[in-house]
């Protein structure tokens, strides 16, 4: 239904920008002010959700000119966060476990949503042949649809029965008799009326059988030998009487018993919408007791209880940004005119009877957008500034906001936007008047995958692996070189990835062809150590001596200096971390303090191993926590690594070498999913090494994962160095701490 531009590359987009502390001004009508970005967000530093957001709204504003920029470019767009998605999803899952969510589509159709919500496993209620064919078309398992509108044209029965959509609701009679004959086989959930008569949107007008006439349904299902199994049912959407939860739960009791009596075997419940994010722990709870007084799980142990959640899901996942086109004063009042309206995304003030709050983005050109994100239009002062903000169109039914305050003057060019704005929005805006309904959509995604690629090779034979003295092992350590390092590269190419790879300056002085190649097809290029000697082995000098050589191999190899590290081992010292911030290294991947969050890498932490000799009391000591640095740390974990499980190693006795791919990919594919389903932003870096990965085995295991992984929404490789940026520009370095030289000593 909308054609949005596809902005997966919003990531990228910024992490492309020259400088992170001061993003480009906005560029607006002469006489605006240059606005620092990173001055605005330094006030409150945000909760990084809002972070993203605030960063996402400027990247695409910074961009457009209106003295120059074409007639479409000033279009409303909106940001929805696919991470709140999955908070939400997560939220429900905690609160109602006894309830699978099936996502209305009604309520916003937007591609990427769905396919988010796909991948968390939800399933999904459809109102028409069109929203079946969308989430057909995405790959849902027609199982998991149910048809939730009790009134359906024929066609659309045969349609369902045709692609196997075999779950709707009913009514009424007529109905009834419509899906005998063109979809016997379907099951059956006989919709009761509720009281919703307090809700925001009430459907019982249109829609649910009473009691009396259930029951006749009950008895239409038995004479006609259909396929009853359930009730449903909808407390109206933006249910705001918690009361009548109780009754319809209890009512659906009745028809079950009902239904039982006339030999049916009910197995599910339909408890509908009506949540909303604001009041959703209050009727989640009045849910659970209703549901276990009706339904306890002892007397139910194989009910299937679903819900048909829009709402919830969508609204507060959208944010809309409108543009200022107009302004018009009088004695009376100051009217602003902006380029969204009732007949466009906020035709939900009409159809849905939403209060929709406009918010300042920019004023006067200044972004002010974090400096009034928590404030509501209530606590205003007095004194702030009241317009009346309207739509586009020429129609004076157009009014947004009648009479409401904002926290700052807005100009014409200035942009406002409207928080929670994903239900029941977009799903209804027409083109009235010409303007368009199918705005672009940028999406804040959050699924940071990089490859980091140590380039082991004969470095890692003569500083870690034992085989120093084999030229067996040697040849290993060339082939890794010399075949492994193409085939690598090959694989990454065929997934458009750039990894980053850290060179030992042994393997760059030995493989000098091989590492040009990496480096002239883009990928970034790290420090890891000379010959992979273990830091915590060597004195003072030789780690300086090591870092100095290395530092200046791949500054001139690279033509700038590298950015990050890989301790050789992943060992790695207090020292050793001081002199990488002297060079001015910014990040590391050596530490395992998180498994998919960076975090600010901490040194000097201290501890008391067991000496049996002593008395207990002498070693029985808590850890000591040492001191943040400036580091970035993006996590090592030895379980997403090639080589410990698929490395052949003489003098490893438990035979490391030959477990199965597979079996390694099911662990990194479930550290992926798991990441995915419990966390809405993460990091998931790869680390791998040409000796192991540039095996045909192993290569194809990484082609089926990055095959996963690029399933899902959200997902962006990255290199490390952008993981590194990404991470500085959004969190504050902690206060003290050493960071990075600027003038790295070379
Ligand atoms: C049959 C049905 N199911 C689910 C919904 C979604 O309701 P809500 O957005 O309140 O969750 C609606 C809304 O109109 C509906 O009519």
């Amino acid at each position: 239904m909308f054609v949005r531009q596809v902005s997966r590359n919003i990531w990228s987009h910024r992490l492309s920008q020259k400088s992170y502390s001061m993003a480009p001004s906005l560029v607006q009508p002469s006489g605006f002010p240059n606005v620092p970005y990173e001055f605005e967000k330094s006030l409150t530093y945000p909760s990084r959700a809002q972070s993203l957001l605030g960063a996402t709204l400027l990247s695409k504003i910074q961009n457009i000119d209106i003295n120059t920029c074409s007639p479409d470019a000033l279009d409303s767009f909106f940001v929805c966060d696919l991470g709140e998605l999955k908070r939400l999803v997560r939220l429900w899952r905690a609160e109602m476990p006894r309830v699978e969510p099936f996502y209305a589509v009604k309520c916003n159709s937007d591609q990427k949503l769905l396919h988010t919500l796909l991948q968390m496993d939800l399933g999904f209620d459809c109102a028409s042949k069109t929203e079946i064919q969308q989430v057909l078309a995405l790959g849902a398992d027609p199982a998991r649809i149910i048809y939730a509108n009790p009134c359906k044209a024929v066609p659309y029965i045969r349609y369902a029965r045709e692609n196997n959509v075999n779950m709707t609701t009913v009514d009424n009679l007529d109905e009834l008799h419509k899906i005998a004959q063109f979809h016997p086989d379907c099951e059956l959930l006989i919709r009761i009326r509720t009281d919703d008569s307090e809700a925001t949107c009430p459907l019982s007008v249109k829609f649910g059988a009473s009691l009396q006439e259930a029951r006749q349904l009950v008895q239409e299902c038995a004479n006609l030998k259909l396929n009853l199994t359930g009730v449903a049912f909808h407390v109206g959407s933006g249910c705001n009487n918690l009361a009548t939860i109780d009754t319809a739960v209890r009512d659906s009791r009745m028809i079950f018993d009902h239904a039982s009596r006339l030999g049916f075997d009910l197995k599910m419940l339909d408890i509908g919408g009506g949540f909303s994010k604001s009041t959703f722990q209050a009727s989640a709870a009045v849910f659970r007791t209703a549901l276990n007084t009706h339904f306890a799980a002892q007397e139910f142990p194989d009910l299937q209880i679903i819900s048909e959640l829009g709402r919830f899901l969508a609204a507060s996942c959208f944010t809309l940004a409108v543009n200022v086109t107009s302004k018009r004063s009088d004695a009376f009042q100051e009217r602003i005119y902006v380029n969204d309206g009732v007949y466009g995304n906020l035709n939900c003030i009409l159809f849905d009877h939403q209060e929709v709050e406009p918010k300042v983005l920019t004023s006067n050109g200044k972004f002010v957008f974090h400096s009034n994100y928590n404030h509501s239009e209530k606590e205003l002062a007095d004194s702030s500034k009241t317009y009346s903000v309207w739509g586009p169109t020429c129609d004076g039914l157009d009014c947004i906001a009648p009479n409401c305050k904002l926290s700052q003057n807005v100009a014409i060019g200035d942009w406002i936007y409207f928080k929670n704005s994903g239900a029941y929005t977009s799903a209804a805006a027409t083109n009235f008047n010409g303007f368009t309904s199918q705005n672009e959509c940028l999406y804040i995604d959050r699924v940071l995958c990089c490859y980091g690629i140590d380039i082991d090779a004969v470095a890692g034979w003569l500083g870690s692996y034992g085989g120093e003295d084999s030229a067996s092992d040697v040849s290993r350590g060339l082939f890794a070189g010399h075949v492994g390092i193409p085939r690598m590269l090959k694989m990454l190419d065929r997934y458009n990835i750039k990894g980053t790879w850290f060179i030992p300056g042994h393997s760059l002085e030995t493989f000098p062809e091989e590492c040009a190649m990496i480096r002239d097809a883009g990928h970034e290029i790290g420090l890891h150590g000379y010959s992979h000697e273990n830091p915590t082995d060597m004195t003072l000098e030789q780690q300086k001596d090591v870092l100095d050589k290395t530092f200046k191999l791949l500054t001139d190899f690279c033509g700038k200096p590298p950015t990050g590290s890989v301790a050789p081992w992943w060992e790695t010292s207090q020292a050793g971390v001081e002199m990488l911030l002297d060079y001015g290294i910014e990040y590391d991947h050596s530490m395992s303090h998180h498994d998919c969050q960076c975090y600010w890498f901490r040194t000097g932490d201290t501890w008391t191993k067991i000496d049996y000799s002593k008395k207990a009391e002498e070693w029985m000591k808590p850890l000591q926590r040492g001191e943040e640095t400036g580091l970035v740390e993006i996590p090592g974990n030895w379980y997403i690594d090639d080589l410990p499980p698929m490395m052949f190693i003489k003098n490893s006795a438990d035979g490391y070498g030959w477990a199965n791919p597979r079996d390694i990919e099911d662990i990194w594919r479930d550290h992926f999913d798991y990441f995915y389903r419990e966390y809405d932003e993460f990091v998931f870096p790869i680390t791998c090494h040409p000796d192991v990965s540039g095996r045909p085995h192993v290569l194809l295991m990484h082609e089926r994962l990055i095959e996963h992984i690029n399933k899902h929404e959200g997902v962006e490789w990255l290199t490390m160095d952008q993981v590194n940026k990404d991470f500085r520009a959004r969190n504050q370095p902690p206060a003290g701490a050493k960071l990075p030289a600027t003038n790295a000593t070379t």
